[in-house]
């Protein structure tokens, strides 16, 4: 199956595409349609290349496919998890409990230096069980029927969390994917598209730092894309969770950007932070969203019918957890050290950049699905294709299909070992 889309590259392409094996449903009639548009999940794909293939049995196998932070994560989340274990018994609120939204909303003013009252915790947080149900549920929020009498479209950078555009194929939107290459700074250009596709924009995702390539947004660029929301009446998500994994200067927020406009409007603008990589705690499921309080009603209220609100002693932990710099601190150091790793046994191969920000590296390899077999068959090392984040432009080129993603997740003597073996084995 293939899903047309649009794809902005340096010239504006129609019919570009996602390449798709959907399973065939035995009797349609009782299926959403716009389900069937849902394409393989990359780690489905990843697990249909590599599965009828062996690793080589001497060496001990090392996955770097997937964004899962294997650093260790504070003990006072277990000890926190085991005092508070006696309120397993109750329903946690979906709204998170006032600690935990305090404790969110002091982090955003204290990382983003914001100004007093522009976030009170109860009118402007909303806890998430992690932030990837989060991104999924604001397309039921964000996206109309119609807009501007058209299929309303939802933009998102190319390549793109994957999430984004399963939330929109399932809203019933068109998933519109705007190139972010090396040539434009990894940083989509979503001014520059047509007015057509602009007027009929319900909501766009972005995502600062990025996933895979590490790029950055300025307060400039989170300005023009504020701006660009309000001129067009469209929903703006930046999906921040990579925000406090960087190096160098800490990136900007879109709450930072928001604060230096008029009247610190936030109408429109939520902004998603997950405690996944700031604190390694992926399996503790726990994230929040910022921003627009009137959206954040509705976000509420659709919580409340079909959402699943993270346990009373994970609100706990996370409340700890926003409390705390400390580790976070240490954490960032520990990729730091990883980095410089990478750059002294990749040296310049590969087209090696250290990003600005996240845990990937984005090599291009030339060919990344080959190259992905061939460290899977030869070196036990599991990586990402880089097209399997991609879709394909309107003449058929994927952006991604020259590159690899490699999650630099592991601690730095497991990472040793497998940056040796792909300089080894590319
Ligand atoms: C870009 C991006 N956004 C959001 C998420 C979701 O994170 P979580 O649901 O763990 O908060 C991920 C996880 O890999 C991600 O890479």
């Amino acid at each position: 199956m293939r899903i047309t889309c649009i794809y902005y590259g340096k010239y504006l392409k129609a019919g570009a595409s996602i390449v798709t094996s959907m399973t065939q449903f035995a009797n349609p009639q009782i299926i959403n349609p716009r389900l069937a548009d849902l394409p393989d999940y990359p780690f489905e794909r990843l697990r249909g290349l590599l599965d009828p293939l062996a690793p080589p049995a001497a060496l001990d196998p090392i996955a770097l496919s997937l964004g899962e932070p294997q650093h260790p994560y504070p003990d006072f989340v277990g000890e926190i998890l085991h005092a508070n274990r006696h309120l397993y018994g109750k329903y946690p609120p979906v709204a998170g409990t006032p600690e935990f939204r305090q404790a969110a909303a002091d982090w955003l003013i204290r990382r983003y230096e914001l100004p007093a009252g522009m976030i009170e915790a109860d009118r402007h947080i909303v806890p998430c069980a992690g932030t990837r149900e989060g991104l999924f549920r604001t397309a039921f929020l964000a996206v109309p029927p119609e807009k501007a009498g058209q299929r309303p479209a939802v933009l998102m950078p190319n390549p793109f969390y994957q999430c984004y555009a399963g939330a929109a194929i399932a809203a019933g939107a068109e998933p519109i994917f705007v190139s972010a290459l090396a040539e434009n700074g990894f940083l989509p250009d979503f001014a520059g598209l047509d007015e057509a596709i602009l007027a009929r924009t319900a909501l766009v995702y972005f995502c600062t730092p990025a996933n895979p390539q590490g790029a950055v947004a300025s307060l400039d660029y989170l300005n023009d894309l504020i701006a660009l929301s309000r001129q067009y009446e469209f929903t703006l998500v930046v999906d921040e969770c990579y925000a406090e994994i960087y190096n160098g200067a800490p990136p900007p927020g879109t709450l930072q950007a928001c604060a230096a406009g008029e009247a610190q409007d936030l109408s429109g603008i939520l902004v998603f932070h997950s405690l996944s990589k700031r604190s390694n705690v992926a399996g503790l499921r726990s994230g929040f969203v910022a921003g627009d309080p009137d959206m954040l009603t509705l976000y509420r209220r659709l919580s409340e019918y079909g959402g699943n609100p993270s346990p009373l002693p994970v609100y706990a932990a996370a409340t700890a957890l926003w409390r705390d710099e400390d580790h976070v601190v240490a954490n960032r150091a520990l990729y730091v050290e990883k980095f410089d790793l990478a750059e002294r046994v990749l040296s310049n191969r590969f087209g090696f950049y250290k990003p600005e920000g996240g845990f990937f590296l984005w090599l291009d390899v030339g060919d990344g699905e080959a190259a992905t077999v061939e460290l899977w068959t030869r070196a036990a090392i599991q990586v990402l294709p880089g097209a399997y984040l991609t879709a394909e432009d309107g003449v058929g080129d994927n952006p991604g299909n020259r590159y690899i993603r490699v999650a630099m997740v592991h601690e730095r003597a497991v990472m040793e070992d497998a940056l040796a073996r792909i300089a080894q084995t590319l």
